[in-house]
């Protein structure tokens, strides 16, 4: 069976991008792949967060994920920071990746410009990424557009590990979805909608109820030419409203277009679509509230799987770049 491994950063309120550009395919993907997704709480560290919104916001996230309809029984569920491999072959991996690589990400671009002290970590984050992907020898790794580079940062160390230290990593394919793979905000359409901007009116949440999905779709920004094509360079606002249809009921953001004359009816239509497919997400997540102790149980669970994984692949890098093995009891008894 094919791998796949993702993950999502704990830090603030998932949102219909999350689910439509990723969660949603992590869903089909524990059908018939061997699958682990992760709550990347050490990605979350590398800006400023409040300690109590982290832990909160973790436990959180394993909740989101069950109540998208991850199955325990069919996938893994872990939190990054419960496996210590990932921070120790990300220190492998930083010996071979260069500054100027790193430099290059654009989201570290995005996320540092302007900003009077940077944190390293901003900087290695993709790194850490890779070690995420590599530890479980994905295959493929479903994720929203906005990853595409960073996948292929964890592509080429891959490659190149291999070829200097012998064979160690599989390298991975990503998994980008036809529609809806770069999901923008509804007021501010020429920006991706995100859980770390405040846009109150252009965010739609995981959980927001059918009535919010209406009142933020109906007041999505549009344009005043009044025809229904799709022009994402030309009409971005209307564009994203054919991409939300299209992910929400699985066509092409081409053929939605040719059903609408009135951009009226066309909001109506995906305010009622993405309150479906968001319905039982939310009653999953309101019947799971009141069992933490179920959560924690998958958790312990999930970090004990991916540890039988993410271990023996730890062993095999440092092994290749000639670190020693950890010295047996056995032989210390000698
Ligand atoms: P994160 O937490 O920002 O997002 C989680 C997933 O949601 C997708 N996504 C979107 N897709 C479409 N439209 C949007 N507006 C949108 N916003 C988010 C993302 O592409 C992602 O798939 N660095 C990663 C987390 C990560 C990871 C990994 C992913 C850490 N290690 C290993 C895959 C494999 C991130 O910050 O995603």
């Amino acid at each position: 069976m094919k791998r796949v491994l993702s993950g999502i950063t704990p830090s603030g309120d998932f949102t219909l991008g999350n689910y439509l550009g990723a969660l949603r395919h992590w869903v089909s993907f524990q059908e018939d792949h061997d699958a682990f997704y992760c709550v990347v709480d050490l990605h979350a560290l590398t800006t400023d967060i409040d300690p109590v919104v982290l832990r909160r916001n973790s436990l959180d996230a394993a909740l989101n994920l069950l109540a998208v309809g991850l199955d325990p029984r069919r996938c893994t569920i872990f939190v990054q920071s419960h496996v210590p491999e990932h921070t120790r072959l990300t220190w492998l991996l930083e010996c071979t990746a260069t500054m100027g690589e790193l430099r290059r990400m654009t989201q570290f671009k995005e996320k540092s410009h302007g900003q009077e002290t940077v944190r390293a970590g901003l900087f290695t984050y993709p790194v850490l990424m890779a070690a995420d992907i590599l530890l479980y020898r994905a295959d493929a790794v479903p994720v929203g557009e906005d990853q595409r580079q960073h996948l292929e940062l964890a592509r080429e160390l891959a490659l190149r590990f291999n070829n200097r230290y012998g064979e160690t990593f599989t390298v991975p394919e990503a998994a980008v979805p036809g529609a809806a793979a770069r999901v923008m905000d509804l007021q501010h359409p020429e920006r991706k909608m995100s859980k770390s901007v405040e846009s109150p009116l252009g965010t739609i949440g995981l959980l927001d109820p059918a009535e919010a999905i209406t009142r933020k779709v109906r007041k999505a920004v549009t344009d005043t030419d009044g025809e229904v094509r799709y022009d994402r360079a030309a009409k971005p606002g209307l564009a994203n409203l054919l991409d939300l249809l299209a992910g929400a009921t699985d066509r092409t953001p081409q053929e939605v277009a040719k059903g609408y004359t009135r951009y009226g009816d066309l909001k109506h239509d995906v305010a009622e679509a993405l309150s479906e497919l968001l319905r039982p997400v939310r009653e999953r997540r309101m019947a799971l509230e009141d069992d933490l102790p179920y959560v924690d149980t998958v958790l312990a669970e999930g970090a004990a799987a991916a540890h039988e994984v993410a271990a023996p692949t730890y062993a095999k890098a440092a092994d290749a770049l000639g670190l020693l093995p950890l010295p047996s009891l056995a032989r210390d008894e000698d």
